[in-house]
């Protein structure tokens, strides 16, 4: 693999590279060795991602152009693994089938009435939450376009942002792809209903990662946007925040920070962290814990979104979007995400209703 230390973007050598990966990924006998070759392609430290890290240091023509150029050697080398994979599950699914069988007929126990999961509880408090407090509560399609998930929210078809999202495409559907984020709805639901609008929208996103103990392929976001002809500022969005956590802990006296950050789409951006202090293992969310916790990311309304949501005259809005899985691990101790999607009764009839 090639080792990149100089702050050129070496194009050349990865289209050289490409038709040897390509050749790797197509020979690949297992999963494993796909997961390695995605790893050191288009991973967080992948040479294609360092890659694109790297546009940062060019113009901004040079970067548009290399950018396109990158993006098509990326969604190849997706495709490949994808296809690659696709065959070799395939494989795996016939020799289970013929191998493996199931005796329908058993009996089942007495005890086995269904609940509803952690997180369908935990949506269900939030929806009703912010319904009592006047907030229209509302869901987008799962299925975006490139133009919501992205260039409505000030992320055009170059922009390194982008990177940062693994994105699952649509094969076959022109820039049709899995919502990587429900800060589409900020643009859906303006464009729709125009401002003043207070808003949540609480749905499943998606990115491309791999499955660990802190990361999952799919995972639940709440984004909030409120938004009016009349100013509202940083103060407004502060105070909403402590609103949430406070409800959502259970305890009335938090303390949060913002930290500055970048999302394209607000301006400026921050980073939401909260006090809190460990007790016997478990994570206690209070004003007087000695440590932070990072939350999520929120900042006011880039203008460039609100033009893109057909809002024009003087507008102004905050917005946070928050990772609920995150939420609920938090609140109840939970270390590994792949809990909330493994099938263990007994840990669902523990966190079961
Ligand atoms: N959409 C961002 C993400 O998934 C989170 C986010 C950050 C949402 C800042 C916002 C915001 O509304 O203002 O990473």
């Amino acid at each position: 693999m090639l080792g990149l230390c100089r702050a050129v973007v070496p194009l050349v050598e990865i289209e050289k590279g490409l038709q040897h990966w390509m050749k790797s990924i197509l020979s690949a006998t297992s999963s494993q060795e796909l997961v390695n070759l995605k790893i050191g392609l288009i991973g967080k430290s992948g040479v294609i991602t360092t890659a694109f890290k790297m546009l940062k240091t060019v113009s901004a023509d040079e970067k548009k152009n290399l950018g396109e150029k990158l993006n098509k050697i990326k969604n190849k080398v997706e495709e490949a693994i994808a296809e690659q994979l696709g065959k070799l599950n395939n494989c795996c699914t016939l020799e289970k089938l013929e191998n493996e069988t199931l005796d329908i007929t058993l009996p089942i126990g007495m005890n086995t009435f269904g609940g509803a999961h952690i997180i369908s509880q935990s949506i269900k408090k939030i929806r009703n939450h912010y319904l009592s407090r006047g907030f229209l509560v509302l869901d987008g399609p799962e299925i975006e376009t490139d133009f919501f998930n992205f260039d409505a929210l000030n992320m055009p078809s170059h922009h390194p942002a982008r990177q940062s999202h693994d994105t699952f495409y649509l094969k076959g559907f022109k820039e049709t792809l899995l919502r990587t984020h429900t800060s589409c709805s900020q643009i859906r639901t303006m464009k729709e209903k125009g401002i003043p609008i207070r808003m949540i929208s609480i749905g499943k996103t998606y990115r491309n990662d791999q499955l660990d103990a802190t990361h999952s392929p799919m995972f639940h976001q709440v984004e909030c946007l409120v938004a009016d002809r009349a100013p509202i500022t940083i103060g407004h969005l502060k105070n909403e925040l402590r609103k949430f956590i406070s409800f959502f802990f259970g305890v009335e006296s938090i303390a949060i920070r913002f930290r500055p950050s970048f999302f394209p789409f607000v301006e400026p951006g921050v980073e939401v962290d909260c006090r809190y202090t460990k007790k016997d293992g478990k994570l206690i969310v209070t004003e007087k814990g000695d440590k932070w916790i990072e939350l999520g990311g929120a900042g006011m309304v880039h203008p460039n979104v609100f033009k893109y949501s057909g809002i024009t005259g003087q507008a102004y809005g905050f917005a946070f979007g928050l990772g609920i899985d995150r939420f609920v691990m938090l609140k109840n101790g939970i270390t590994d995400i792949r809990n909330l999607f493994d099938t263990d009764q007994r840990w669902l009839r523990h966190y079961g209703t």
